[in-house]
């Protein structure tokens, strides 16, 4: 056996746990001050790791990241950065937990907003938030949640506003934008493609700035850098919107 891999492996194990540990109570002070689910009477904040749900195969451990929430200020200076008329589009977030940004997205005034998740567990979770949410503020009213492999989604032709906020792994992300740009084909339209995060701890450490979406977007043909965001509420949360069609605009 190699003692010393065996070590630099445990080392890079705590590394991840503690900078995890980091970022969990980071999110929770932000989450405190927004006070977004007691007044809205929800619960989206817990984070939830994948071995927690029915459905951990060693793929899903490995491609598909946990449940953690994007900030709700991020989530609102994203969607009101992305230049669509929202009227005439559906929303998707592509891994949607327990179900904020559907919540969040639902104050503009989607045609459609819709969550895919594939792990059944979360999925109750946000139908639940979406029954019981104040329903204050509300400009859609037509909200989906799919429970399934978002590799699997069938992209609607209206969906003009595509959320990633670190779902999954490069590999299911490839899948997933494939399937955008077949439906653009098939349906000629702007998407606009929001990638929020700088990257979650994964097994060897954090990415290092770098969104495994953003990976597969970053120099893609069909797509182009529209702007990055600041986030208010931590840089870990800033994002940049990606578009097929679209002008190419200064970033933020
Ligand atoms: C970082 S959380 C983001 C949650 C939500 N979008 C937000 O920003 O508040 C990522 C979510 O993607 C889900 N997920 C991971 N892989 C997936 C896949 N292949 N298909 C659908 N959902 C997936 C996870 O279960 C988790 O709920």
């Amino acid at each position: 056996m190699d003692v010393h891999r065996t070590e630099s492996t445990r080392q890079r194990l705590i590394d991840v746990l503690k900078t995890q540990e980091r970022f969990d109570i980071r999110l929770r002070a932000i989450d405190e001050a927004d006070d977004y689910d007691t007044t809205m009477g929800v619960e989206t904040s817990e984070p939830v790791e994948p071995w927690e749900t029915g459905k951990a195969s060693d793929f899903t451990l490995e491609h598909h990241m946990r449940y953690s929430p994007t900030p709700v200020r991020t989530i609102r200076r994203v969607l009101q950065a992305c230049d669509v008329r929202f009227e005439d589009v559906s929303f998707v977030d592509f891994g949607c937990g327990k179900g904020r940004v559907l919540l969040v997205a639902a104050e503009f005034p989607f045609r459609k907003v819709i969550g895919v998740e594939y792990a059944q567990e979360l999925a109750e979770t946000a139908r639940s938030n979406i029954r019981r949410a104040r329903p204050d503020g509300r400009r859609c009213h037509d909200l989906e949640v799919s429970v399934q492999d978002a590799a699997e989604f069938l992209v609607p032709p209206d969906a003009g506003v595509c959320y990633f906020y670190e779902p999954f792994s490069a590999t299911v992300a490839e899948k997933v934008v494939r399937n955008i740009e077949e439906s653009v084909v098939r349906h000629p339209r702007k998407v606009v493609g929001c990638l929020v995060g700088r990257g979650l701890p994964a097994q060897d450490g954090w990415d290092g700035g770098a969104s495994r979406v953003g990976a597969v977007l970053r120099g893609r043909r069909g797509w182009s850098l529209a702007r990055s965001i600041a986030s208010p509420d931590d840089p870990y949360y800033d994002a940049w919107l990606f578009t097929t069609g679209g002008e190419r605009r200064g970033a933020a």
